[in-house]
């Protein structure tokens, strides 16, 4: 695991989007496995940002996103749907018939599931996987007790979850119960994993990822395992961290070939 300390959520921010642009520079027809939540705004602001100014080309690009609220319609403004379309796809070049987004909506849920993860198999596979991290340390959707080896399929959200989650539906109580998530398993098979986690309500998410013990209870911890999983936070995100030091030293050595 690859940790990776920055001055502050813009500073990590473009990092990440120089990980995408290096993936993208290497295969232009990448798979990508895409985020929500408020953490990756200022991702997908840069890559916007990158595209406008010519350097990147979503074209070949194919995305899945991680996971959807059971129950909303893609226009309701809290659907992940309507965030991915604000945030990063009306603004990119990426092909319509390329983007994969969970359906809450769909009839028969769990064949929904085993078709999403069929897509994704026939797609060649994840190349980067983009992860935010839960305060409890979920990611996708997977919350504690997920299991490790889980698939694409329907969970219940934790109380924290939906009180986290909550401003943007207005209130705590129209939170959807149910989602549709990749599963753990699911995101262990990306390539690469890219974890974000910006302000001091992720730092226990983060030391227990990268330091704590992998256990089902904090789900990201799994990452772990992953043979090329990458953390990047601001100092906030960081501040429980033991090993900061080597963390920055080993960044700061990085040969250059390496760099990003
Ligand atoms: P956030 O959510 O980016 O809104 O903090 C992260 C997550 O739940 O994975």
């Amino acid at each position: 695991m690859e940790v990776i300390i920055q001055p502050d959520p813009q500073a990590a921010s473009a990092v990440a989007a120089r990980i995408i642009s290096h993936t993208l520079r290497d295969k232009p027809n990448a798979v990508l496995g895409l985020a929500t939540g408020s953490t990756p705004i200022l991702l997908y602001n840069e890559l916007v940002r990158m595209h406008r100014a010519g350097y990147l080309d979503f074209s070949q690009v194919t995305t899945f996103n991680l996971d959807e609220y059971v129950g909303l319609q893609p226009a309701h403004p809290a659907s992940y749907y309507s965030f991915m379309f604000e945030h990063l796809f009306n603004h990119i070049n990426v092909k319509r018939e390329n983007i994969n987004i969970p359906n809450g909506l769909a009839d028969d849920i769990p064949g929904h599931c085993r078709a999403y993860e069929e897509r994704i198999k026939a797609c060649g596979g994840i190349d980067l996987q983009i992860l935010g991290v839960g305060t409890e340390g979920h990611i996708g959707f997977n919350e504690p007790t997920s299991s490790l080896g889980s698939r694409t399929r329907s969970k219940t959200l934790t109380p924290r979850t939906r009180f986290d989650n909550a401003p943007y539906f207005g209130s705590e109580s129209k939170v959807p119960r149910h989602v549709i998530t990749m599963g753990i398993g699911t995101i262990m098979e990306a390539r690469t994993v890219v974890l974000i986690a910006y302000g001091s309500s992720k730092a226990n998410a983060i030391a227990q990822t990268v330091e704590g013990p992998v256990s089902s209870m904090m789900p990201a911890s799994i990452l772990q395992m992953h043979p090329v999983a990458k953390v990047i936070t601001d100092e906030a995100a960081a501040s429980q961290l033991r090993n900061t030091s080597y963390y920055r030293w080993v960044y700061e050595q990085k040969p250059e070939w390496q760099q990003f």
